[in-house]
This record gives structure tokens, sequence and C-alpha cells, in this order.
């Protein structure tokens, strides 16, 4: 197992209710500005749950936070942190509502001359307002960790950044407010947070024993209840429950500890969000199989592990196993209703130069942490997901 310096200082309210707990862990007599989306929340009673718990603090609303949230929406945000004296952000939505925090909370307190370059020159965040977080969608992890994703719209440029200063001080995580999700986000939120688990973990064995046991163990509930909970008529409490503490833990930053992570699906997936729009999801449950595949015989080992604890798949022949690991990933994906080929979106093999172009233009040549997949790569990787 690698060093490793362990820190996860969100403190996790779970459970039923747990909205109304929200004015406990508020700073007194600071104004707060309440971010959230497109409008779910409205439908769903989750503001009206948030209105009730500020009613005794000054606050202001930024509503509007687009999936995929774009830097140009969220720059405006910085005029009324200035004018109200902000010194709170409460980000109420899915992982694009707690990502558009982390950047406007590290926005404001940027002295360079343009927050962009937190993203693009990956310039060092000393200081960000603090926020809070109520998770509406298990999918992305953002609740419990110091990563945000900003899209510049006018570039299409997809990036993200990460630092222990954004890390929310609390998030609320109520497996109540998952129950108006339509089916495709909840596929989507189930695929991502498989997706987390499997670059922190198919990559190469690191003697982690416990980090590969906590892996195996949040895919298999993401395999067994994420489906259930896709497929349920009717939502239940406890599945709710499970699928979204396992979509927290997969990205929490413990089974990345003293490991050889990856995100190499992740890096090239940001680049076809950005170019095509398909949601974050879809776009790993594409690259993925092509990563895997083109990684068949470095990665044999974790890979094989995966097929046999995951899916149960065994055989005197590791490229057999793994080529029925790689059908079976994917047939996970389709049953939740995620197509995987680029085809299936009205996408042409003209797709991978441009994927390669977007990459070169901000100087992404070795993609991802495990040192065996570059650009260069790319057409291989892309040329079988066609
Ligand atoms: O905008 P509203 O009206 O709220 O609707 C949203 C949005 O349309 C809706 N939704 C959310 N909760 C709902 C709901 N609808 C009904 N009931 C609810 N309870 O779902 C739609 C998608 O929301 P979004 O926040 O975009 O989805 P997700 O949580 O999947 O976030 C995706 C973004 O997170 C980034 C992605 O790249 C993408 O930009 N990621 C962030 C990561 C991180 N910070 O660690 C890691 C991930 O790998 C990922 O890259
Ligand atoms: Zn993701």
């Amino acid at each position: 197992m690698k060093n490793f310096e362990f820190y996860n200082p969100v403190r996790i309210l779970f459970g039923k209710g747990s909205i109304s707990q929200i004015n406990k862990h508020l700073p007194s007599r600071v104004p707060v500005l309440l971010m959230y989306g497109g409008g779910s929340i409205k439908k769903n009673g989750v503001y009206d749950q948030v209105l009730q718990t500020l009613k005794n603090t000054e606050y202001y609303e930024y509503p509007g936070v687009q999936p995929n949230p774009v830097y140009e929406q969220l720059m405006p945000a910085l005029d009324l942190i200035r004018e109200k004296k902000i010194g709170f952000i409460l980000a109420v939505g899915g992982g694009s509502v707690i990502d558009g925090a982390k950047f406007v909370a590290a926005a404001a307190c940027y002295t360079g001359s343009d927050p962009w370059e937190i993203l693009s020159k990956q310039v060092r965040v000393e200081n960000a307002l603090p926020i809070g977080a109520v998770l509406t969608l298990p999918a992305t992890g953002s609740e419990m960790n110091g990563n945000s994703v900003i899209t510049r719209a006018s570039l299409k440029h997809k990036l993200s950044f990460g630092t222990s200063k954004v890390m929310p001080e609390f998030s609320v995580l109520d497996p109540e407010v998952t129950y108006s999700l339509p089916k495709n986000q909840i596929a989507n939120g189930v695929i991502d947070a498989f997706i987390h688990v499997l670059e922190q973990y198919l990559t190469y064995p690191s003697n982690a024993e416990i980090q590969d046991r906590f892996a195996e163990s949040i895919l298999l509930v993401l395999k067994d209840t994420g489906s259930k909970v896709y497929a349920d008529p009717e939502p239940n409490y406890d599945d709710r429950a499970n699928f979204m503490w396992a979509a927290t833990n997969a990205l929490n930053t413990s089974i990345s500890m003293g490991v050889i992570s990856d995100w190499s699906t992740h890096t090239i997936g940001h680049e076809l969000t950005a170019l095509y729009g398909l949601d974050h999801a879809v776009s790993l449950a594409i690259v993925l199989p092509g990563v895997m595949h083109f990684l068949r015989v470095k990665r044999q080992e974790k890979l094989a592990q995966f097929g046999e604890h995951i899916w149960g798949i065994t055989s005197h022949d590791p490229q057999v196993a793994i080529a029925e690991t790689i059908k079976y990933t994917e047939q996970f994906f389709r049953c939740l209703g995620v197509k995987t080929k680029l085809s299936e979106y009205g996408i042409g093999p003209e797709a991978i130069d441009k994927v390669v172009k977007q990459l070169s233009s901000h100087g992404a040549t070795v993609l991802g942490g495990a040192g065996d997949v570059t650009i260069d790569d790319v057409p291989a990787i892309l040329g079988t997901r066609i």
C-alpha cells in the first residue's frame, strides 16, 4: 500500500427529516446564499423544507444552476456575494449545484484576474467561502469531497479542480428527497458512482485489502440495490438510503487511499459532454468498456478480480474471463436504460479527432493517474465505441 494522508472533515446529516437540522450548523449572523438548479426542489418540497430551517436567517437566492454547471451562469453570483456580504453558501441539488457552489465559493475569494484560472491553470485555492449542501441526487460524491467540475460554454471546455478548501462543512443526505428523481437520473447516479469506484479500484494491485473489499462492497450495493431502485415502481426508503450512502462512499476519498487511481474514463468522458452535451454518466458508460478493452492485458489482474468478485466470472483463461467481464459491465449499463455506443446518440467516428483536439488544447497528454493511458491511445479506445 502506498503512503497516504487521509482528511475528510465533512459532517454528514443522514436520514429522514435531516434538512430541519441545517440551522444548527449555520454560522450565526452571516447572510447565506441559497444556490439551486432548475426548479426540481420547488416541485418536490425540498425548497419549502429548506426555507423553514432558514426562517431566522438572512438569505438570498441564486437559482438556475445548470446540469454540467456553466462558468458564464455562475459568475454573476459574485456580484450578489459582494453586495449582500454573503458569508456562507448553501447548495441544494445534485452534483452540478454543489460543484457550482464550490466554484463560486473559491471564485469569491480569488485574488487573480479571472477565477477561470483555478481550472485552466490549476491555480491553488488559498481561501474559499464555507459551504453546506443538501444532496438531491446520489451520484457524484460532491457532497463529501473537494472536487468541482465546471464548463466554460464559450470554449466548450469542461475542467475540474480539487481542494479541501471547498469541502462542504456539512451535507444533508435525506433519502426521501430522491423519490422525485426521474428514472434516467437514477440510472445516471448508479452508473456514475459505479464508475467512480472502478476508476479507483480497477487499476493495479496495491495490497490495499481494506480499500479493495470496501470498493467491492460499494460495487455490489450499486449493482444489486441500485438496479432495484431503478426498477421499483414505488420508492423504498431503505433501498434509497443504501443507494445514497453507496454513492457518497464511492467518491469521498476513502477507497482511493494508498492505491493507484486512474480517471482516464472521466477525462475522455468530460470531452464528450463538452462537445455533444451527453449526460456525465452516459459519457462514462460509453468510454469505460473501451478503456477496459484497451487495458485488458496490462490490467489483467484487477480486471479478473473485478469479474470474479462482482459478476462471478471465472475461467482458466484470464482473457476469456475479462472479455466476459467487459460484456457484463456494459450489459449492466444497458439494463439501466443507458446506451453505450456513440452511434446510438447520433455521433459518428469524427468524434475521435475532436476529442483528441480538445484534450490537446488543454494540455492533457497523460490521461489519468495510472500512467497507462495517453492522448495517443484515445483513437484505439474510442474506436471500439462507435
Ligand atoms: O436542476 P434541477 O431542476 O434541480 O434538476 C436536476 C437536473 O436537471 C435533476 N434533479 C436533481 N435532483 C432531483 C432532480 N430531479 C428530480 N428530483 C430530484 N431529487 O437532475 C438533473 C441532473 O442534475 P445534476 O446535478 O446535473 O446531476 P449530477 O448529480 O449527476 O451531477 C453531474 C455533474 O457533476 C459532475 C459532472 O461532471 C456533472 O457536471 N461531477 C462532479 C464530481 C465531483 N464533484 O466530485 C465527480 C463526478 O465524476 C462528476 O464529474
Ligand atoms: Zn463521475
